[in-house]
């Protein structure tokens, strides 16, 4: 088989590296580190295969790569990506659903806890010695199990989110997606616990309301001061899918009104979060660098399916997850 070009443009572990190696010509260099720059710009005239995430991949950039047939993006997330440059051009896209799911899952239920809880504010309280006395309400919590959830977006990630509160925590499940899900074919577990509710009603009903949307141009800012507005006096507010879905400002202002009770953040509208952010030291908010799937197991089979993608689309095969680009 014919030798192609693959730039890495951020670091993958070493046993899917030489897989790559042992077929192709691999060059790897990370745009984001200066230094690597002009490896990556010079790799990208001739590369073929393209494979990493967290960097955008824009019009612009794609511009320069003439020869490319594929990009193979470590992310089930492909807002980094020109759509529709790479589906005029015909290069293949493909990415890592389904191996994620469970990890993003436990993490978006650790911001939850955490906030609901307390958690990160009251073990500060420790590490900083002022726990001098027993916790008085001033510091107390507030239960978790039993309480509404309602989940923005349904897709994989929010049916594994909603298995963890139904069957572990009792709690009734609300969502809101385009379609009702058919419980007889798909997660038939949360039959009669998870209730398909339009998006007012689950605004107002629900005591955590999580955010796992994608990015696209029909959810960017859709989370604004209208639907933070909405939700129950008190509620609880989780992001896990993209920070662009939220008016930042709108967050703030909820949460300093009082209409928020806290809010638990993995993802941001830039990355990495500005240092000059406000919800980079809000005290209600528990702030996560984007960390969903990042476990070792989980990288790991990221990396392992996107290397996989990747050598069956240059071998001319189909790869295991193809993103449809016609669809965007
Ligand atoms: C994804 O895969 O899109 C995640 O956001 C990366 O952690």
């Amino acid at each position: 088989m014919t030798r192609k070009n693959i730039l890495v443009f951020r670091e993958l572990p070493d046993d899917q590296l030489a897989r790559l190696q042992a077929a192709h010509e691999v060059i790897v260099a990370n745009p984001r580190v200066a230094a690597q720059r002009p490896a990556f710009d010079a790799a990208l005239t001739t590369a073929h295969g393209l494979i990493g995430s967290s960097f955008p991949i824009d019009d612009a950039l794609l511009a320069r790569a003439p020869q490319l047939e594929v990009v193979s993006s470590v992310s089930v997330g492909v807002d980094n990506y020109a759509l529709s440059a790479l589906h005029a051009r015909g290069i293949t896209l493909c990415h890592t659903p389904g191996v994620l799911d469970e990890t993003v899952a436990d993490t978006v239920f650790a911001l939850l806890m955490a906030t609901s809880r307390r958690v990160v504010e009251l073990a500060t309280l420790v590490r900083e010695g002022r726990w001098t006395q027993n916790v008085g309400e001033e510091l107390f919590g507030f239960d978790v199990h039993g309480k509404t959830v309602g989940l923005l977006g349904f897709g994989r990630i929010g049916q594994a989110i909603a298995r963890r509160a139904a069957l572990g925590f009792g709690m009734p499940v609300l969502y809101h997606a385009r379609r009702p899900v058919d419980f007889a074919t798909q997660a038939p577990e949360l039959q009669g616990r998870a209730t398909h509710t339009p998006l007012d009603e689950l605004l107002a009903r629900s005591d955590i309301v999580v955010a796992m949307l994608p990015l696209s141009d029909s959810t960017r800012g859709m989370i604004d001061a209208k639907v933070f507005g909405a939700m129950k006096p008190g509620a609880i507010f989780i992001n896990g899918g993209r920070g662009a879905t939220v008016q930042e400002d709108a967050l703030l202002a909820a949460l300093d009104q009082g209409t928020l009770r806290a809010a638990g953040l993995d993802v941001f509208a830039t990355e990495p979060l500005p240092a000059a952010s406000p919800l980079r030291t809000h005290p209600r908010v528990t702030p996560l660098p984007h960390i969903g799937s990042a476990t070792h197991e989980t990288r790991h089979a990221m990396a392992e399916l996107a290397t996989t993608n990747l050598l069956r689309a240059l071998a001319g095969e189909k790869p295991l997850a193809v993103f449809d680009t016609a669809s965007a």
